[in-house]
């Protein structure tokens, strides 16, 4: 498959999982796919509570799945959705979650932030520069 063809299929696993968003309290659904270096594709959708700050992301969902999975590196891509008129970026904690795993396989991940006609591409270190992360502790 070609690099774009594997970017959309990634923006499309995305979009599906916005569709299974639990988002009663904000109203606003959003997906993120996870693209591994073996091709793997894990998904998440925000889920939130009726106490309302106990809210988990979308990328933090999907991010818990792959390392539940037992996924430890080797994170290449990203794709986040959101239901407004332009694209959104993961949010500060969000990108502390994915710095994580992709520092623990030592990738420097794309970041597909889709809106409905535009589609912003940058790298996880230039949305979190000099992050903290597991080689900090050494
Ligand atoms: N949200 C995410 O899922 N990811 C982000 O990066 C930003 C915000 C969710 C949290 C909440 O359910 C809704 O969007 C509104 O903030």
């Amino acid at each position: 498959m070609s690099a774009d063809k594997r970017d959309e299929a990634l923006i499309a696993a995305a979009r599906a999982a916005a569709d299974r968003s639990y988002s009663p309290y904000s109203n606003f659904p959003v997906g993120a796919a996870l693209r591994f270096d073996d091709g793997t594709v894990v998904t998440g959708t925000n889920i939130e509570n009726a106490s309302y700050g106990l809210a988990l992301c979308a990328e933090t969902v999907a991010v818990s799945r792959a390392m539940a999975e037992g996924r430890r590196g080797g994170l290449e891509a990203v794709a986040v959705t959101g239901p407004g008129a332009h694209p959104i970026t993961p949010c500060g904690r969000c990108r502390q979650v994915l710095n994580e795993l992709a520092q623990l396989g030592s990738t420097d991940p794309d970041i597909l932030c889709v809106g409905p006609g535009e589609v912003r591409r940058v790298k996880l270190s230039a949305l979190l520069p000099a992050a903290f992360g597991p080689a900090s502790l050494d």
